[in-house]
């Protein structure tokens, strides 16, 4: 989704706004573009496509200033397009803004402000803001920005700048991230922490509708009604190296290597070697409280939502407590019954998908519980539940998700545990048996991650295939869908999962020499059946890779080719099952030569529904 930055300080702001930018493409964009105060005039410089381009427009023509604004655009409304681009200015060109978010009233206001002989020259939600801006401008563009606020109606993070008051930069956000970096003779705007951390390390979270007037020495934040707003500054404790790719191709596959790490940084000082006590700081939930739950939801989408249904697996099994999992955009709008003893548990790595956040904003409203399981401290999601999990994955900058993925397969065993034990469903030495297995998957998913001749020959074979199936049974089902969808996403390979007992009823049509099948088989007690549903696939001429553990060399006997992963108890094998199947989609889209870490059409922080 899009992303902002602006700066206002002692330095030239362009070069600070084309590195925070650069940092930002992550969240996925298809235009850029920057606006700097030059000797009292805004310049403006946009195009379509990637920053490199606008960098060639830039060396053209350099703007010198010490104020400016930047955009990375995703686009929702209008084609991407030099003039759909970010920032939009008003007609006589003296004041420019970016935006992240909707405005969903927009074709309301741009009639309205067309019909008061405004000119629009594009097609997107934003222009209405610069024009808005225009209407409401007398001499104060802080009373601009808030009497525009209150005509527009949706989501949004922005950022404006005005040459006739250029010692300031003013911004604002409801519902779209925005943060502010404190520094000293300069302040900053931006979407994400990485984009300013060069810079500084002293951050301000904003709530929704704070407006923020940034000057060269200060930062100053009001209500709209003009009430000054008192802010804890975050200090930022992870390192900008975390954020770049220390010597690795792409994120994505640095990512890949760092789970072992942010598995056992997740585990860390919660679950305990030689202790019997889960310990979750930030999860005030008592016993009682756990009494009057009946039901839990898991609510997410995409990645997070494949280790939802991990979550419901393992909290049904373990705790014994019933757990329904909806994907947010579906949840939302389907009046779902819940009330004051329902638990609503969030998974979302960013902290900021706008369904997700619905999803917790209306059961908010219900009177559940939420607990938010996020990788961002200080997210919306984070902010707004009342409990807290972080999983500490450190920042993932690749846009398919894989190391936010496992921690949240983490915390969904820590959730478990934690409320089985809680509930009294589990005895002690149960609880120790899986708290052990648990504390030795880095160094299981460290095996597998040297393990990788296999998984390269089978990108080499494969990687020209339109179409590959993934099958599995049970917790091997809600692997496959990750790994299909890992392989969609970065490959554009059209990837299917399937509960492999279903094949029969209809997909089994397609099965053909030209469709390879990743087959899953960890579930030790299901093993027979996933050889029989093997051998289908097998008798109509598929080349089959298969995923089992060491020791169960029957799967090996019908299968083309077979990698064995380390034991451990059927229910923490999706943690190992899904790093093969991560490396896999890594392996076949490099070979087709696809952007990995930034596919097309995808956006890393989806803020908008
Ligand atoms: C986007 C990303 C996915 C991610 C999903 C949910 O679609 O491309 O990688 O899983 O959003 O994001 P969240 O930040 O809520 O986990």
């Amino acid at each position: 989704m899009c992303g902002i930055v602006g700066y206002i300080g002692k330095n030239e702001a362009t070069p600070i706004l084309m590195e925070g930018l650069e940092k930002l493409e992550y969240r996925g964009y298809d235009s850029a573009g920057v606006a700097v105060i030059v000797d009292d005039k805004i310049k403006i410089k946009k195009c379509k496509g990637r920053l490199k381009n606008l960098e060639k427009k830039l060396e053209k023509e350099k703007l010198p200033g010490n104020i400016g604004i930047g955009h990375t655009r995703w686009a929702t409304h209008g084609e991407p397009s030099d003039t759909n681009s970010h920032p939009h200015f008003n007609k006589s060109g003296t004041l420019a803004v970016v935006h992240n978010g909707i405005i969903e009233n927009y074709i309301y206001i741009k009639e309205w402000l067309e019909s008061l002989g405004y000119e629009f020259q594009s097609d997107t939600d934003t222009e209405v803001i610069a024009h808005l801006l225009d209407y409401n401008y007398d001499g104060d563009l802080i009373e601009a920005v808030s009497k525009s606020i209150d005509k527009i109606e949706g989501s949004y993070a922005l950022g404006v700048i005005s040459e006739i008051e250029p010692d300031k930069l003013v911004a604002i956000r409801k519902d779209s991230p925005l943060i502010v970096g404190l520094g000293e003779g300069e302040n900053f705007i931006a979407s994400d922490i990485p984009a300013i951390l060069n810079h500084t390390r002293k951050i301000y979270m904003l709530e929704d509708r704070e407006l923020v007037i940034l000057s060269k020495d200060g930062v100053e934040i009001k209500t709209l009604e003009g009430m000054p707003v008192e802010k804890e500054v975050y200090n930022i404790t992870w390192d900008a190296e975390s954020a770049e790719k220390g010597g690795y191709e792409h994120f994505m596959i640095k990512e890949i290597y760092e789970q072992p790490k942010a598995i056992r940084d997740t585990m860390n000082s919660r679950i305990m070697k030689d202790s019997d006590d889960i310990v979750i700081d930030d999860i005030n939930l008592t016993a009682e409280d756990l009494k009057n739950i009946n039901r839990v939801f898991i609510v997410a989408c995409g990645t997070a939502y494949h280790a939802g249904m991990v979550g419901k697996y393992v909290i049904e099994k373990l705790a014994r407590i019933p757990v329904e999992v909806d994907i947010a955009s579906e949840f939302r709008y389907r009046n779902p019954l819940i009330d004051e003893n329902t638990l609503l548990i969030i998974i979302s790595q960013s902290g900021e998908t706008a369904d997700t956040l619905s999803a917790l904003r209306l059961a908010k409203k219900k009177n559940c519980r939420v607990i938010a399981v996020t990788n961002v401290v200080g997210s919306s999601a984070s902010r707004e539940a009342d409990d807290v999990l972080y999983t500490w994955a450190g920042p993932e900058i690749a846009v398919a998700s894989t190391k936010a993925y496992t921690t949240q397969l983490i915390s969904m065993y820590i959730l478990a545990l934690y409320f089985a034990r809680l509930n009294g469903e589990m005895e002690v030495e149960e609880y120790r048996l899986i708290r052990d297995e648990m504390l030795e998957l880095p160094d299981k998913v460290n095996k597998l991650l040297e393990d990788k001749e296999e998984l390269q020959k089978f990108a080499n074979n494969n990687f020209g295939h339109m179409d590959m199936f993934y099958i599995g049974r049970g917790l091997d089902g809600a692997v496959s869908l990750e790994g299909a969808l890992k392989l969609k996403e970065i490959s554009y390979i059209h990837a299917e999962a399937y509960a492999a007992g279903e094949l029969k009823h209809g997909p089994i049509a397609l099965i053909d020499e030209d469709i390879p099948v990743i087959a899953l088989a960890t579930q030790n007690e299901l093993l027979d059946k996933m050889i029989s549903n093997i051998k289908e696939v097998v008798t109509r001429g598929a080349k089959v890779i298969s995923f089992t553990l060491e020791g169960n060399t029957d799967v090996g006997k019908v299968s083309d080719q077979v990698i064995y992963m380390p034991k451990t108890i059927s229910i923490l094998t999706p943690v190992l099952s899904v790093i093969p199947l991560q490396l896999l989609s890594y392996y076949v889209a490099v070979h087709r030569g696809c952007d990995v870490d930034k596919p097309k059409n995808l956006a890393k922080s989806v803020t908008v529904e």
